[in-house]
């Protein structure tokens, strides 16, 4: 039986505007189990990057349970919510967001030096097999001002995987990158996903991705609905 590694039941988020409540989530109910891919597709501002930060414990929901690994992650303190982030969830965003003052060896090292159990020679033999698996064997002592866009969403992919979670979340990691980079980052991320048993909810706008996925789904008015294949559009 496959397991269910995220939870979310009833996970609403409204925010206070200064004339009314704005429903972003209206009681989401979603069951994903472990090593599965899945797609979020929907419009502009239908709340994928606010379910994302959600369920990666980035933000609060203001209703409802999360859970994750097992653990209630609506229960847990601020301090409790970074520990399980750090131990099991891994992120890659659509801007990179790597540290511009780091060459891409230390920025995929970040995640091993907040660890309890630092140990350099270790974590950097880790650190460079990463890098060699997305591709970057030349460029692991370069800045991220002289990689280019793909190369630099390498090496986020790196540090996201480098502590082994057990969950990656990608809030559109092929929005800024031409279609055949594109393809190759999602080409990536699937390889990875089957070699390391991860598993991938990943937030797009390309629907070919999302029907490359196990299950895909539509975010609308506040709710997720499975999205139709395209195989089950035609018929
Ligand atoms: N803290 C906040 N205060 C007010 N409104 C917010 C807040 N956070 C999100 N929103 C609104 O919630 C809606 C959903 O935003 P979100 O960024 O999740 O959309 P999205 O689906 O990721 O859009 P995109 O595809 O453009 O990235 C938007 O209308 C946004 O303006
Ligand atoms: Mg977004």
């Amino acid at each position: 039986m496959p397991q269910v590694i995220i939870s979310a039941k009833n996970l609403t988020q409204k925010v206070e505007l200064p004339h009314q409540t704005l429903t972003i989530l209206n009681e989401i109910n979603l069951d994903i189990c472990s090593g599965e891919q899945v797609a979020i597709t929907g419009r502009s501002g239908s709340g994928k990057s606010t379910l994302l930060g959600i369920l990666a414990t980035l933000d609060r929901a203001s209703a409802g349970e999360l859970w994750l690994c097992g653990q209630a992650v609506h229960e847990l303190n601020e301090e409790q919510r970074a520990k399980l982030r750090l131990q099991s969830v891994g992120f890659i965003f659509q801007s990179f967001q790597l540290l511009s003052h780091l060459s891409a060896l230390e920025n995929v090292l970040l995640p091993l030096r907040l660890q309890k159990k630092f140990n350099y020679a270790t974590a950097s033999a880790k650190a460079h097999t990463m890098l060699e698996r997305v591709g970057l064997s030349a460029q692991i002592e370069q800045m991220p001002k002289v990689l280019s866009g793909g190369e630099q969403q390498r090496v986020a992919i790196a540090r996201a995987l480098i502590s082994e979670p057990q969950i990656i979340y990608a809030d559109e990691p092929t929005g800024n990158l031409d279609r055949q980079t594109a393809k190759e980052i999602e080409q990536l991320l699937f390889d990875l996903n089957q070699e390391m048993g991860v598993t991938l909810v990943v937030v797009t706008h390309d629907l070919n991705l999302a029907a490359q996925c196990q299950k895909h789904y539509q975010l609308q008015e506040g709710q997720l609905v499975a999205a139709l294949k395209n195989k089950e559009r035609v018929e």
